[in-house]
């Protein structure tokens, strides 16, 4: 399985141009690799950009799941270059706004994943998540989807590893230094899964205030290696030959499996 992730940098609030920008990195990856990509994962907020002034600029830009015309857009894209997307979207449903990510498959149907845990002026925009951590099945495998800031929370990656995730796709607009690149290479082996971040690139500004993201989006097996980490500050497209079946041994040495040692008879939750 060959999966990968764009980093890039999103134009604020112009989903039309920024759907061009994507097609055309999977456009020249495609004509230097002729294989097939069978999940591309990019950032948060990936169609609009993410360091919004007030929530009619979020209002502006949501899109449903099943009528936005961007988001249609971008999965006639997974169509057309037959490659599972994943990406982040500001989803509008019945009035409520999330940061969410939506699984676009090459073969039609689509999931969505809704961010549980709000970072920052993200609360003042958008309603947390509702959906829970769903684990969805893409052709013959598990994969998951969680929305940056969640990285910070272990139970998060823990939630979707115990259904049998084998591959949690990591959409991220990450601003805080050296964490997120740290805790997902953690999040990775602490659950032996696949662990794909697609990080944003470039500086967003509103008056005198500014976000910078951190780049370096990476693949992380479930041994830790990593088999690609970006730069801080290119675009860059990156895919890599995967497999999947190796998230599916917990085993550290002969004697600990990571899921039936744990001691859940005296965790707090
Ligand atoms: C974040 O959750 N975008 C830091």
């Amino acid at each position: 399985m060959r999966v990968g992730y764009l980093q890039y940098c999103p134009e604020f609030l112009n989903p039309e141009e920024n759907i061009k920008k994507i097609e055309q990195h999977i456009k020249s990856y495609k004509e230097k690799n002729p294989q097939d990509i069978d999940l591309l994962v990019l950032p948060e907020l990936a169609l609009s950009g993410y360091f919004f002034a007030d929530k009619e600029e979020v209002i502006k830009i949501a899109e449903n799941i099943d009528t936005g015309k961007n988001i249609k857009k971008l999965h006639e894209i997974a169509k057309k270059y037959r490659i599972n997307i994943v990406t982040g979207f500001a989803e509008e449903e019945d009035g409520n706004f999330y940061n969410s990510a939506a699984m676009l498959r090459r073969d039609g149907g689509k999931e969505v994943y809704r961010k549980m845990h709000l970072f920052a002026e993200e609360k003042k925009f958008f309603t947390a998540g509702n959906l829970g951590f769903p684990v969805f099945q893409l052709e013959d495998i598990k994969i998951a989807m969680l929305v940056c800031y969640d990285h910070f929370f272990p139970e998060a990656a823990r939630s979707v590893a115990l259904q049998g995730a084998q591959i949690i796709c990591h959409p991220s607009n990450l601003v805080l230094p050296e964490y997120g690149q740290i805790t997902t290479w953690v999040r990775a082996v602490e659950n032996h899964v696949f662990w794909i971040l697609a990080n944003r690139i470039g500086t967003e500004k509103q008056g005198e205030r500014q976000l910078t993201y951190t780049g370096r989006s990476h693949i992380v097996k479930p041994d830790g290696t990593k088999l690609a980490v970006a730069s801080e500050t290119e675009e860059e497209l990156m895919v890599y030959e995967i497999n999947p079946e190796e998230a599916k041994n917990k085993t550290v040495t002969p004697y600990n499996d990571l899921f039936a040692d744990r001691r859940t008879d005296s965790y707090i939750m």
